[in-house]
C-alpha cells in the first residue's frame, strides 16, 4: 500500500504528526518537495522534534527515509538537522538516502528571497526567507545545481563561477550587497563531504523497495493551498504541494499509488500573507492564548480561522483525496458554540470553490453554519466512540462537506493521542 499524504489546508495541518502514526504499517517516507520551509512537528514521549528537511518517518529507526528529487536542499541545514538527530540518539546513517537530482539551495537564493520580500513591502509573501522560490527558479530557468554537482567540489565551485555573476547581479539590482563569493565557504565544502554518502540515485532505489512490495508513505510539505499551480497564487510557495507532486518529486509513477490521505486541522491556520475568508480573532485569540499556533519554522503566530469546507472540498479534488485525518480537534474543546465555513457569498451569489482571481476571493464572504460544542476535554479520548456526540458530528460534518471518509482523529500532539475511526 502506497500513500501520498498532503496538507489540505495552508501547511502546518499537523502532517508529521500523522506522518509519524502510519509510519507504524509504513516501510519508508519520502519527502518529494519542498525544502526547509517546511517544518514538521512530532511529539513522543518528553520528547519534541521538529523535521525541516528529513521525513519524520526517521523517528521510527528501522525505517528508512528518502529525500527525493523533487525537494530544494540547503546542504548546511540538512547537515545541521542530521547532526542534531545524531546527537539526540537518532543516527539516519545508511537509513536516509538523497536524491542526487535534488537541486541545491545556496546562500544567494536566501538574500535574494528576503531582498525581493523587502522590495514588496506591504506587498510580501511572508515567506520563510529559506531560499526557496529563487531556488526553484534556478531549478526552472535551467540554471540550478543539484546534489550530484555537489560531489564533485572542483567542478561545483567551477559552476558555482557563472552562477554568481549571475545572482550576485540580481542582488545588487533589488539593493542589496552581494556577500557570496567564489571562495566556497568552509560550511558548504564540510556539507558537501558530510552528506556524500547519503546522495544515490534514489528513483531506482524506490522502484527496487516496491518491487519488495514495501509500503511507501510519501510526506507531502506545505499544504493544497501554497501549491504553486492550485493554491492562493501568488501567495503560495514554489513547488506543487498536491498529489501530483509525490509523483514528479519522486520518480514514483501514478499508477503506484494506492490512497491519498489529506491532512486538516479541525479548524484553519495559515501563516503568511494572502486571503483566508474564514479569519477570526475570536478563535485565533483562543487559540494564542493558549500558547498554540506559532509557526514551527519561522516561530511566527499563525493566522487562525473557522474551518473552510469550500478550501477542503477543493483540495478533495484536486489530490482525490480518499480518507481525511482531523488533527487538533481538542483545539475546540472550550467552545460552545463551532462555526463550519460550508461555501462563499460574493455580489449575493453562491461561491463554492476559491476563485483564482484574488480580487474576487478578497470579495468572497465565508457563510458558516454553526454546530453546538461539547465543552469537555477531548485529548484523553482514544475511540471515536468516547467523544462528545457533538464531537462526533463536527467531526462527521467536516468529512461530509469535503467529501471524503473520515480515517484518524487527533487529540493532542502525542503519537498515542490518535486514533483510527
Ligand atoms: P505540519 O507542518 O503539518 O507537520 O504541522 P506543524 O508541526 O507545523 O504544526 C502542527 C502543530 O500542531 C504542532 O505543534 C503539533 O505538535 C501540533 N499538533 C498536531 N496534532 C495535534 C493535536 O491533535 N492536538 C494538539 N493540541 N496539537 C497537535
Ligand atoms: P509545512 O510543511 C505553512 C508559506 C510561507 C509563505 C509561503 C511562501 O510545515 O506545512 P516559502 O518560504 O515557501 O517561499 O513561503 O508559504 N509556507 C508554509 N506555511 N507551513 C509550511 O510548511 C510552509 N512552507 C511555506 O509562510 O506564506
Ligand atoms: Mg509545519
Amino acid at each position: 500500500m502506497n500513500t501520498i499524504l498532503v496538507g489540505a489546508q495552508w501547511g502546518d495541518e499537523g502532517k508529521g504528526k500523522i506522518i509519524d502514526v502510519l509510519m507504524e504499517q509504513a516501510d519508508l517516507a519520502v519527502r518529494t518537495q519542498g525544502g526547509n520551509n517546511a517544518g514538521h512537528t512530532v511529539e513522543v514521549g518528553s520528547e519534541k522534534f521538529v523535521l525541516h528537511l528529513i521525513p519524520s518517518g526517521i523517528l521510527r529507526t528501522d525505517k528508512k527515509c528518502v529525500i527525493g528529487n523533487g525537494v530544494v536542499i540547503d546542504p548546511v541545514s540538512l547537515m545541521g538537522e542530521i547532526k542534531g538527530l545524531m546527537k539526540r540518539g537518532i543516527d539516519p546513517a545508511g537509513r536516509l538516502f538523497i536524491s542526487e537530482s535534488a537541486h541545491v539551495v545556496l546562500p544567494y537564493h536566501r538574500q535574494i528571497d528576503e531582498l525581493r520580500e523587502l522590495r514588496k513591502g506591504d506587498g510580501k509573501i511572508g515567506t520563510t526567507k529559506r531560499g526557496i522560490g529563487p531556488a526553484y527558479g534556478d531549478k526552472a530557468a535551467r540554471t540550478g545545481l543539484r546534489m550530484v554537482d555537489l560531489l564533485d567540489l572542483e567542478l561545483f565551485t567551477q559552476k558555482l563561477k557563472g552562477r554568481l555573476e549571475e545572482n550576485n547581479a540580481v542582488v545588487s539590482s533589488l539593493g542589496g550587497t552581494p556577500h557570496c563569493n567564489i571562495e566556497v565557504t568552509a560550511e558548504l565544502k564540510e556539507a558537501a563531504t558530510f552528506l556524500a554518502p547519503f546522495v544515490i540515485n534514489t528513483i531506482t532505489y524506490l522502484h527496487e523497495e516496491i518491487a519488495k512490495k514495501r509500503n511507501l508513505l510519501f510526506e507531502g510539505a506545505q499544504g493544497t493551498f501554497l501549491d504553486i499551480d492550485f493554491g492562493t497564487y501568488p501567495y503560495v510557495t514554489s513547488s506543487n504541494t498536491t498529489a501530483g507532486g509525490a509523483c514528479t518529486g519522486s520518480g514514483v509513477p501514478p499508477h503506484k499509488m494506492d490512497r491519498v490521505m489529506g491532512v486538516m486541522k479541525a479548524y484553519t491556520t495559515r501563516v503568511g500573507e494572502g486571503p483566508m475568508p474564514s479569519e477570526s480573532d475570536e478563535i485565533g485569540d483562543m487559540l494564542h492564548g493558549m500558547g498554540r499556533e506559532f509557526g514551527s519554522t519561522t516561530g511566527r503566530a499563525r493566522r487562525c480561522g473557522w474551518f473552510d469546507a469550500a478550501i477542503t472540498r477543493f483540495a478533495q479534488m484536486l489530490n482525490g483525496i480518499d480518507e481525511i485525518a482531523v488533527t487538533n480537534l481538542d483545539g475546540l474543546d472550550s467552545l460552545a458554540e463551532i462555526q463550519i465555513c460550508t461555501h462563499y457569498e460574493r455580489n449575493g451569489e453562491r461561491v463554492d470553490y476559491p476563485p483564482a482571481d484574488l480580487r474576487k476571493f478578497a470579495e468572497c464572504k465565508a457563510v458558516y453554519k454553526t454546530y453546538p460544542g461539547w465543552q469537555q476535554s477531548t485529548s484523553n479520548v482514544r475511540k471515536f466512540t468516547d467523544l462528545p456526540p457533538n464531537a462526533q458530528a463536527y467531526l462527521q460534518a467536516m468529512a461530509e462537506y469535503t467529501g471524503a471518509r473520515l480515517a484518524i482523529v487527533s487529540v493532542g500532539p502525542q503519537r498515542d493521542q490518535t486514533f483510527w475511526v
